[in-house]
């Protein structure tokens, strides 16, 4: 009798926990193929141009780029866009179960790489916006530092719990910093998403990052993808099966505009440096 009556009332919250892992997994496999993509473009443009000493070519793709004379910015933003390759190639190893179960010396060489070129990129970061100034003004600049901050205390945490050994508590951290480790990944993607949707016109977007959409992005880019990573933890550990199913359609969601950003930010961003 137990049985009959217990069954049921386990076997919804069980569906509604599949379903909402499988919704993550969902985004994550879009969002490794988008930063295979972006780490393409860091090897095949910035990599290529620094094997071939072109530096000049580099200064159209970002507002600063090479400045005659700069020696401390140039060699900031140098080392920046290199090293970004490290981060945004190696880091979907890190939470794939099956690599990180099989491969465990892998794991811990990778993930040691990826927390110390973190706090070396997110450092050499903030110097060079504070050193060069921040195009787009105070919104982009407090996204900016929330941002870098994010990912040192992330990388603190990450490393703090796996060296206590707790590894369900160093796995949360670990997601929590792969999401702030990818803020100028979503920066990219969130153009890219409006420029889908808007069919190109982008209002409340400017030149010089001033537009009402830029500020709300140069924010949100730091802020909204981790709020999104606390919601599905928060439906994950605690939620009802009802939160379950509704956070799993939200992720669903979240799966098609990243799908749409990385879509559309490979066409205005990534794919025309290549060529
Ligand atoms: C750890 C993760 C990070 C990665 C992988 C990364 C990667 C990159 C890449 C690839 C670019 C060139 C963008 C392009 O060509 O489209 C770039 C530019 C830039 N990044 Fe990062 N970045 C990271 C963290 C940060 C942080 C924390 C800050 C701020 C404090 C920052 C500030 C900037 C700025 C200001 C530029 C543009 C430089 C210019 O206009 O000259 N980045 N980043």
């Amino acid at each position: 009798m137990t049985t009959l009556t217990s069954r049921p009332a386990i076997l919804p919250q069980l569906d509604a926990l599949r379903v909402l892992k499988l919704s993550g997994a969902l985004w994550f496999v879009i969002a490794v193929i988008g930063q295979a993509a972006f780490a393409a473009y860091i090897l095949g443009f910035y990599g290529v141009s620094t094997a071939q000493g072109d530096f000049e070519r580099m200064d159209g793709r970002v507002f600063h780029g090479f400045i005659d004379g700069d020696l401390l910015g140039n060699s900031l933003f140098l080392s920046h866009v290199l090293l970004a390759f490290i981060i945004t190639f190696g880091a979907p190893f890190q939470l794939v179960p099956q690599i990180r179960n099989r491969f465990r010396t892998f794991h811990r060489w990778n993930g040691r790489l990826f927390l110390l070129v973190a706090v070396v990129i997110s450092v050499g970061a903030l110097v060079l916006v504070f050193h060069r100034g921040v195009v787009g003004g105070a919104f982009v600049a407090t996204g900016n530092t929330i941002n870098a901050i994010c990912i040192l205390v992330f990388s603190a945490m990450t490393l703090r719990f796996a060296l206590k050994r707790r590894f369900a508590d160093h796995y949360r951290w670990a997601m929590r910093l792969f999401i702030a480790a990818s803020g100028v990944w979503f920066f990219r993607l969130g153009f890219g998403f409006w420029a889908g949707i808007t069919g190109g016109t982008m209002p409340g977007s400017a030149v010089d990052l001033t537009g009402p959409f830029d500020r709300f992005l140069g924010i949100g880019h730091a802020v909204i993808p981790l709020l999104v990573l606390e919601l599905y933890l928060l439906a994950r550990d605690r939620g009802s099966s009802t939160a379950r199913y509704a956070m799993a359609g939200g992720m669903v969601g979240a799966s098609a505009a990243t799908a749409l950003g990385i879509f559309m930010a490979a066409q205005i961003f990534w794919l025309p440096a290549l060529h």
